[in-house]
């Protein structure tokens, strides 16, 4: 048996569509934030039949099935109890999904001897979500799709930070996967999305390289915008802020014009992450968990990728 954690990400260039054909690979390029704090944790162990439990709940997950039905074409695996819990909600918007794939797949490498590297773990664990490759690595983590996923800034030489806000803790009413489709197949933006994504992407890795802030806020909230108008524009419409999301994207906005550095980024889900340099964290904590629909805020740092802890 082994046991892995992982972390969540926050993409900072969105990706919201796939290519066509099999192996779940994303349409456009991604840039992430690896997050420290929220943490998933599998344990993976042989046994006599297959059982999966998350939280302590007993569960049947498809995308778990279909991403162990793949690996049992190229690997002899024998049945598996999985056991997974995080100290964060599923399905609101977390990135509960990318932590969750990344540490499965890091556990069961370990506990069937699959002798993957981490570049393999992260074509493995995008087969379950596709933002779960950039969970196997730490820092700032790109995705491309014709190359893979990797680190392109290691956390410790930009230690960003990020104020969570949250606002509800309701599981989104439509996820990611279905809310992707529905993109592709009836928004008149998804053209000018998918045409426009590979600028943001290559002007963000350049930010980050070279540790520009203002850069990287502008190129990350024009991701993030440009991603909810297409949503947006999606028949029916995907909406999934609330009026809390909104009180904190503009708080976000007049500390900036305040001078303080931070910038916002949100996914399909109501919350709100605030990214900022440790110095404003404080502050930004401070007002956003002031806001009437804000129920509480988390402060986390950058985090490793997936990794082997001890049982
Ligand atoms: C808005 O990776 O969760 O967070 O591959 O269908 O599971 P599936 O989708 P998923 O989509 C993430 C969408 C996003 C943007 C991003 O993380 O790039």
């Amino acid at each position: 048996m082994a046991v892995a954690v992982a972390h969540p990400n926050v993409a900072l260039v969105k990706y919201w569509g796939k290519r066509p054909g099999h192996g779940n690979v994303p349409a456009t390029p991604s840039l992430s934030i690896t997050l420290d704090g929220l943490t998933t944790r599998t344990r993976v162990d042989a046994a006599a039949e297959n059982s999966l439990e998350i939280n302590g709940e007993r569960r049947r997950d498809a995308k778990v099935a279909g991403l162990v039905a793949a690996l049992r074409e190229e690997f002899a695996l024998p049945a598996m109890r999985v056991t997974s819990c995080g100290n964060f909600p599923v399905g609101a918007g977390l990135a509960s999904s990318a932590s969750g794939f990344a540490a499965l797949v890091t556990a069961l490498d370990e506990t069937f001897s699959l002798g993957l590297p981490a570049s393999a773990r992260a074509v493995w664990a995008r087969r379950g979500s596709a933002s779960a490759a950039r969970s196997v690595f730490g820092g700032f983590v790109a995705l491309d799709p014709d190359v893979g996923a990797a680190t392109v800034l290691d956390r410790d030489e930009w230690p960003l930070e990020v104020v969570v806000a949250v606002t509800s803790d309701a599981a989104k009413a439509v996820s990611s996967t279905e809310g992707m489709t529905r993109s592709r197949d009836t928004s008149p933006f998804y053209g000018a999305w998918m045409h426009s994504t590979a600028t943001d992407f290559d002007d963000a890795c350049r930010a980050v390289h070279r540790r520009d802030f203002d850069a990287l806020a502008a190129t990350a909230e024009h991701s993030c915008l440009k991603l909810h108008a297409l949503m947006l524009s999606t028949r029916p419409g995907l909406l999934y802020w609330n009026a809390a999301t909104i009180d904190a994207m503009r708080a976000v906005r007049a500390m900036r014009d305040a001078g303080t550095p931070v910038f916002f980024t949100i996914d399909a889900g109501p919350q709100v992450k605030a990214v900022c340099l440790p110095a404003a964290a404080a502050t930004v904590a401070d007002r956003l968990g002031e806001l009437a629909g804000v129920k509480r805020v988390m402060r986390v740092g950058l985090g490793a990728g997936a990794r082997l802890v001890e049982g």
